[in-house]
């Protein structure tokens, strides 16, 4: 489990998260929803290390923690793949830095290219092919690093709906597949119901949680299901009240 305990960090003396509470169980699927610019990514950011925080406990599997450097693949909001190498090479960046074994880690790599889409892609340099692609080559090269934690800042903000749905169902594979933990940020209230064990609503900024769902159904879901709708309308009005009131 990943747990987090009033974390706090500011910039320049503004706060951006404002004593932060939250669990991620381990091989749990959660999901954490928030008004634009309330401080996701800058939350992503300490705890995987990217910047310190300034109060507060992080640990995983009981061990108190400075951040989760070693134990999370990170894919940050924007898909930071280098510009002069291929989608192939890009999503072997991870195993090539561990020194895992190349011919192994290229056959693996290109699966999950074909998985997510990318067949006869392979080869093209970043800038060849669209946000969405890159986003989704991003999200190769994440699973590449091979941790048991999987960080996710909007993987699929640039993508319709029906790659969007065909990427969910690869995605829910991974806690299965792996016993991989996995915490990913999203606006799309659609996708949190379908993907998440556990979705967190986080308050505009300064970010607390303010909300948390626990969703049993079973995967993949059906979006009419009432008590999906239910959950759904309440999550709503939180973000909605949030909007309204602070
Ligand atoms: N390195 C930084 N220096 C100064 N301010 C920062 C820095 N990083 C983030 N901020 C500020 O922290 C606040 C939260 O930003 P953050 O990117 O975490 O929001 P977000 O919830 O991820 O937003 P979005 O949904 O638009 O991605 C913003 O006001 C932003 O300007
Ligand atoms: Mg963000």
């Amino acid at each position: 489990m990943i747990a987090l305990t009033n974390l706090a960090k500011s910039f320049q003396g503004l706060p951006v998260l404002a004593g932060v509470d939250l669990e991620v169980p381990k091989g749990s699927f959660t999901v954490l929803i928030g008004p634009s610019g309330c401080g996701k990514s800058t939350l992503l950011d300490v705890i995987t290390g990217v910047c310190p925080r300034d109060a507060g406990e992080l640990s995983w599997e009981g061990r108190p923690r400075q951040d989760l450097r070693d134990a999370a693949a990170y894919m940050q909001q924007n898909d930071l793949l280098l510009p002069w190498r291929s989608l192939l090479d890009n999503a072997l960046l991870p195993a090539e830095v561990a020194g895992r074994d190349l011919p192994a880690a290229r056959r693996k790599a290109g699966e999950l290219l074909v998985r997510m889409g990318l067949a006869g892609f392979e080869g093209h340099r970043p800038h060849m092919v669209s946000g969405g692609m890159r986003q989704r080559c991003a999200l190769v090269r994440t699973l590449m690093f091979e941790r048991p934690i999987i960080l996710l800042d909007e993987p699929f903000a640039s993508l319709d709906a029906i790659t969007r749905r065909r990427l969910h169902r690869l995605l829910l594979l991974l806690p299965t597949d792996f016993g991989r933990t996995i915490l990913m940020i999203t606006h799309d209230i659609e996708e949190a119901l379908m993907l998440a064990d556990q979705l967190l609503v986080a308050s505009p900024s300064p970010m607390r949680v303010r909300g948390r769902w626990r969703l049993a159904q079973p995967k993949p879901r059906r979006p009419e299901d009432p008590e999906l709708l239910r959950i759904r309308g309440e999550v709503l009005a939180l973000l909605e009240d949030a909007e309204g009131g602070a």
